[in-house]
């Protein structure tokens, strides 16, 4: 893989999700993260590579597929073709990779990584007696339960968990506390946010124990290198994805180009599994940890996780049918803090809707194309009379460059969309004050009239040439038509060229270039909203 022209590379993950059920928002919610982190990167020029798949091994697959009547890998083929990979298309998700862990590439991926870590001596054979939730796919810890009418129950899934008694290979974890904390020590920003951080590390100094590797009381998984009687635990095939997907077991030259990842992002309920375990069992096969685990928060209905298990979970489509795919990446990205819990309502996303993208930005792409057409004939006009009015949009842009590249870069999405929606307040408040369609009427009485229209309106478009580059990572669709209806490809080529870098250099639309207003970035909604989940 060539590197871009910043000459960075980064690789930033999703967590896998199972193929158990369909998707729902909370799945969604993670996975556009995930593209308009990547996006954004791309916009700068970095060699990106995004990844996303499918966790398809383990119980709780295996389970669903026989109470479906079909083999599971039968019923993994019908979830990924009917809906995890339709799914990245419904949110307009680029993701360069789709793995699944039933594939060879996978399987040689995690049979390696495993025999490097028996080989340093970090497995024995044992037996593992104490509770599991299938929910989960988690041998659960003395403090991970709550008793709820004298049973042991899974405070995540609500259900009672399963008591096993298996022989198991495990995992020498407990060697790896010292070493965890110390990389942790080390590295202050490899776990996120900050609360995250704190539970990792008080987590592992509360002492590690052992944890089974292999699971032997059924098959629908990736045998053991050295024991075909014994499948690697779920948990520990999935996480190699990460790894098998950029070539560990397959292709190590690739694999040294791109390991470490840069960032996993993951719900903040599978924490302890990138944080703790993934890297002792890198460090376990000499590997490196990756480089950031950031565990955002949780889509709420009714204060709990939603989830299709406790029926509250809510399909992608559901909203995107009624508000386009855009808007929902914008919605949950700029109305949740990431690393914060979030609810979704109807209500609040109708009402950002309305006033950010169709009234805000939606509005002001189209009066400005509207006005290029009927003052200067759709041909863009060049800015002679620039004063302090449109030196002060100039330099807010530098800013609203500057602070939208510091927060995507740290996965504050929410104060990089802020920021950049305060530019789109600022250019609309700069038509307010410049008020050019009261100007143009006094084209033929006033000789200044003409250039101060002139320059208010190619200010304005060129604050929509700086936004549409901005926006591109979180409304893709909406920037490529801002952009077509700029006429900006002509001088300045295809939008994915333009760098974030080089947003707010100011003055790059060419005057003469063909303005053509088109249809509403974001039209009026009509339809009352579906009724709520
Ligand atoms: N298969 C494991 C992950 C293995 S990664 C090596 C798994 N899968 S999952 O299908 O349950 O999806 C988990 C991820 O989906 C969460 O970590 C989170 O990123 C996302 N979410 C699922 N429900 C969610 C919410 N209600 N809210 C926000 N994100 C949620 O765990």
């Amino acid at each position: 893989m060539g590197q871009g022209p910043t000459g960075a590379t980064f690789f930033a993950t999703t967590p896998i999700y199972y193929v158990n059920d369909a998707p729902h928002i909370g799945h969604a919610y993670t996975t556009v993260a995930a593209d308009v982190l990547t996006r954004w990167h791309r916009q700068r020029g970095d060699d990106v590579f995004f990844l996303t798949g499918t966790d398809e091994h383990g119980q709780k697959v295996l389970r669903t597929a026989e109470a479906n009547g079909v083999a599971p890998r039968v019923w993994c083929d019908r979830l990924v073709q009917t809906a995890w990979k339709p799914v990245l298309a419904t949110i307009d998700a680029a993701n360069d990779d789709f793995i699944r862990t039933t594939e060879e590439r996978h399987t040689r991926g995690v049979q390696e990584l495993w025999q490097r870590i028996r080989d340093n001596g970090d497995v024995y054979p044992s037996t593992y007696e104490g509770p599991y939730c299938v929910g989960c796919e988690e041998f659960k810890l003395p403090g991970d339960l709550i008793e709820v009418d004298g049973v042991q129950v899974c405070p995540i899934h609500s259900r009672p968990v399963e008591q096993l008694s298996e022989q198991n290979y495990f995992f020498r974890l407990s060697a790896y506390a010292d070493r965890l904390l110390a990389h942790y020590e080390e590295h202050p920003d490899a776990v996120q946010p900050a609360s995250a951080r704190n539970e990792v590390i008080s987590f592992i100094k509360q002492g590690l124990v052992d944890i089974s590797m292999s699971r032997s009381s059924f098959d629908w998984g990736i045998p053991v290198p050295w024991d075909d009687g014994h499948v690697v635990y779920v948990w520990f095939d999935a996480l190699v994805n990460y790894a098998s997907a950029v070539g560990l077991g397959t292709d190590p030259e690739r694999f040294a180009q791109r390991w470490p990842a840069d960032v996993h992002l993951v719900g903040k309920d599978i924490l302890r599994f990138h944080a703790v375990y993934w890297p002792a069992m890198l460090m376990a096969a000499g590997l490196e940890p990756p480089r950031r685990v950031f565990a955002h928060g949780w889509l709420l209905v009714g204060g709990e996780k939603m989830s299709k298990s406790k029926l509250t979970g809510i399909a992608p489509s559901q909203i995107i049918d009624h508000f386009g795919s855009d808007a929902f990446r914008w919605y949950f990205l700029r109305a949740i803090q990431f690393g914060q819990d979030g609810s979704f309502s109807w209500e609040d996303m109708t009402a950002r809707y309305t006033s950010e993208l169709a009234n805000g930005l939606g509005n002001l792409a189209s009066r400005v194309a509207a006005m290029v057409g009927r003052y200067c004939d759709g041909v863009l006009p060049s800015a002679s009379d620039v004063g302090r009015a449109e030196e002060d949009v100039a330099a807010a842009l530098i800013d609203t460059v500057a602070t939208a590249d510091e927060a995507m870069g740290e996965l504050r999405f929410h104060d990089g969309l802020a920021a950049i929606y305060e530019f789109v307040t600022v250019v609309n408040g700069y038509l307010t004050v410049q008020e050019p369609w009261q100007v143009a009427k006094r084209f033929d009485t006033d000789p200044s009239a003409r250039a101060r229209v002139d320059t208010t309106l190619y200010t304005a478009a060129e604050g929509l040439r700086a936004l549409a580059v901005l926006l591109a990572p979180v409304l893709p669709k909406a920037a490529a038509e801002l952009w077509a209806s700029l006429g900006a490809s002509a001088a300045l080529g295809g939008l994915a060229g333009q760098r974030v870098q080089d947003a707010g250099r100011w003055g790059q639309l060419s005057p003469g270039a063909t303005v053509t207003k088109g249809a509403a970035l974001f039209p009026r909604l009509e339809d009352p909203p579906a009724p709520s989940a």
